[in-house]
């Protein structure tokens, strides 16, 4: 059986993946009727072991994690989130569309709190089994856009659910300019994997971006398939 399709979101808190990520599994779902099954997951979370690595690390009382812890955390949330669901979704053929993957725990912990590179792709290699995406969608809006709309949706889902989700969120911006560094480190460190999507774009003018690249990788895939 072919192996299925990896898709990752990555950008900055609000630039917009989980909207894209829901309108990209609609036009799939259209355009690919005879695929196996769409799956859409998220890190941290997608997994019940990483619902509580998730609700752990996002909540703003989790006052004086290390960044080392932080990372670590973030690693048991993948590895547990590749052995229960990505893996076997796309060893029966599936097309598994992931919000953020190692590409957030290079630019975050990474970047945003200087571990560097290194680190993470040694604990990807050893922890992941080096599994990498098909194709990675990276939205990179400014600096400004994606934060004041993180900013403000997670006010809102804190009032309405009680939800706390802000310990990122209220990291200064110096942080999230480290952040956004190194995610355009990766993009042109990684052309063929990575498209880069990048200024204030209306959602219909990404999500155009968006089925365009993912329609070549699909046509890609399938050349290969008829291929064998
Ligand atoms: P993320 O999942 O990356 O944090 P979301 O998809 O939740 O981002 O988007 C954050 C907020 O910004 C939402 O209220 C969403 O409706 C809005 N939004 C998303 N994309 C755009 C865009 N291109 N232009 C304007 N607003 C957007
Ligand atoms: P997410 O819920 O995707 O946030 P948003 O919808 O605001 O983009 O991710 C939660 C936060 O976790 C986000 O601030 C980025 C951070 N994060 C890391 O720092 N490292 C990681 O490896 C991952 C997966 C997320």
């Amino acid at each position: 059986m072919p192996r299925g399709l990896f898709i990752t979101l990555e950008g900055l808190d609000g630039s917009g993946k989980s909207t894209q990520i829901s309108r990209l599994a609609a036009w799939l779902k259209k355009r690919e009727p005879g695929v196996q099954g769409i799956i859409l997951t998220r890190q941290p979370g997608g997994t019940e072991t990483g619902d509580r690595i998730r609700a752990l690390v996002l909540d703003s009382r989790s006052t004086g994690l290390d960044a080392m812890t932080e990372m670590a955390l973030m690693f048991a949330d993948r590895a547990q989130a590749i052995a229960e669901v990505i893996q076997p979704a796309l060893d029966e053929g599936k097309i598994v569309l992931c919000d953020r993957f190692t590409d957030s725990t290079e630019a975050y912990q990474g970047g945003g709190r200087q571990l560097g590179s290194e680190i993470v792709l040694e604990l990807h290699r050893q922890l992941c089994r080096n599994l990498q995406p098909d194709l990675t969608l990276l939205l990179l809006p400014s600096l400004e856009a994606s934060l004041t709309r993180a900013r403000r949706r997670n006010e809102r889902v804190a009032s309405e659910t009680g939800k706390d989700e802000g310990r990122f969120e209220a990291e200064k911006d110096a942080f999230y300019r480290r952040v956004h560094e190194k995610y355009t480190e990766i993009a042109a460190r990684e052309p063929n994997r990575v498209t880069l999507i990048e200024g204030d774009l209306s959602i219909d003018e990404v999500h155009e971006k968006i089925v365009a690249s993912v329609g070549v990788r699909l046509r890609e895939t399938h050349a290969e398939i008829s291929a064998k």
